[in-house]
C-alpha cells in the first residue's frame, strides 16, 4: 500500500467497516503506512493503460458502471484497488488489523489472495504467532481464517462497542510449522490458478456489459 491508494483504502474500509471506521479518520492512514511495527498490502487491478500493454480488456466489465460512478472521486492511484489488509508486528507476533474486499467483488477468491499474502509476508518477516479478533456474527470471515489454519482461542465479551457484540479470537500458533507451510503452500498455489489474476472477477451488471 502505498499513499496513492489511501483514498481508495478508505472508501473500502469504510464500507466493509461502518462502525468501526467511525474511530478511524482519513489521516490515520497516512500514520499506518509510516508505522514501522504496521504492514499493509492492496490487492489490485492495474491501470488501464497498464491493462491495455499486457492485453487484458476485461478490466472495463470488472465493475459496474454505476459502481465506478459512484466511487469516481476515489481514484488517485492509477491501479484500481479490490481490497486490502494490513497487520501489526509485535514481537513474534502479527496482529491482523483489517482485511477487507469491496462488496461487489466479494466471493470471487481475492479475500483468500490477501489472506495468503499477508500470512507469507509475516512469514517473511520471523514471526511465529498470528492473532486477529472477528465479530462472533461474521460467519464467512469466521470460516476464511479457519480455512486457512486458524483456530478460536478466545472471546472478548461485549467487546465491540456499536451493538455489545462478541469478539472471537483467533490465532495460528507457529506459521512455521510444517502443517501451516504445506497449507500455505496449497493455498497459495489455489490462489495463483483460481485467483483473481487468472481469472478476473466479474460483476455482472447489464448496462455495463450491454455498453461493451
Ligand atoms: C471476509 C472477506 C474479506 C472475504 O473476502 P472474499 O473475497 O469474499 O473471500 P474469498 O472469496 O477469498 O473466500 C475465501 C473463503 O472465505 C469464506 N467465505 C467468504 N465469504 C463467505 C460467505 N459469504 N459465506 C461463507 N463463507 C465465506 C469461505 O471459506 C471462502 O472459501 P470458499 O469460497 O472456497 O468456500 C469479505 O467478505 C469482506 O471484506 N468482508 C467485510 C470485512 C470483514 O468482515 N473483514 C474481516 C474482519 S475480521
Amino acid at each position: 500500500m502505498t499513499a496513492a491508494d489511501i483514498p481508495q483504502v478508505y472508501a473500502i474500509d469504510h464500507e466493509a467497516f461502518p462502525a468501526e471506521s467511525l474511530f478511524r479518520p482519513y489521516s490515520s492512514y497516512a500514520r499506518e503506512l509510516e508505522n514501522s511495527m504496521a504492514h499493509y498490502i492492496v490487492g489490485c487491478v492495474p491501470s488501464t493503460q497498464r491493462m491495455r500493454r499486457m492485453g487484458q480488456p476485461w478490466f472495463r466489465r470488472l465493475l459496474s458502471r454505476q459502481y465506478l460512478e459512484e466511487h469516481a472521486g476515489a481514484y488517485r492511484s492509477d491501479d484500481f484497488l479490490l481490497g486490502f489488509a494490513g497487520f501489526w508486528i509485535m514481537l513474534d507476533e502479527a496482529h491482523v488489523i483489517a482485511i477487507a474486499v469491496r462488496e461487489p467483488c466479494r466471493r470471487q477468491g481475492i479475500g483468500q489472495g490477501l489472506l495468503v499474502s499477508i500470512l507469507d509476508l509475516a512469514a517473511k518477516l520471523h514471526v511465529r504467532v498470528v492473532t486477529l479478533e472477528v465479530r462472533e456474527g461474521n460467519k464467512s470471515a469466521q470460516a476464511m481464517y479457519l480455512r486457512h489454519g486458524f483456530y478460536i482461542a478466545g472471546r472478548r465479551p461485549r467487546y465491540y462497542s456499536d451493538n455489545q457484540e462478541d469478539a472471537v479470537l483467533m490465532t495460528i500458533d507457529d506459521i512455521h510449522c510444517d502443517e501451516c507451510v504445506e497449507r500455505l503452500r496449497r493455498l497459495r498455489a489455489e490462489t495463483l490458478r483460481n485467483g483473481w489474476l487468472a481469472h478476473p472477477p466479474l460483476v455482472p451488471d447489464s448496462e455495463w456489459l450491454a455498453g461493451s
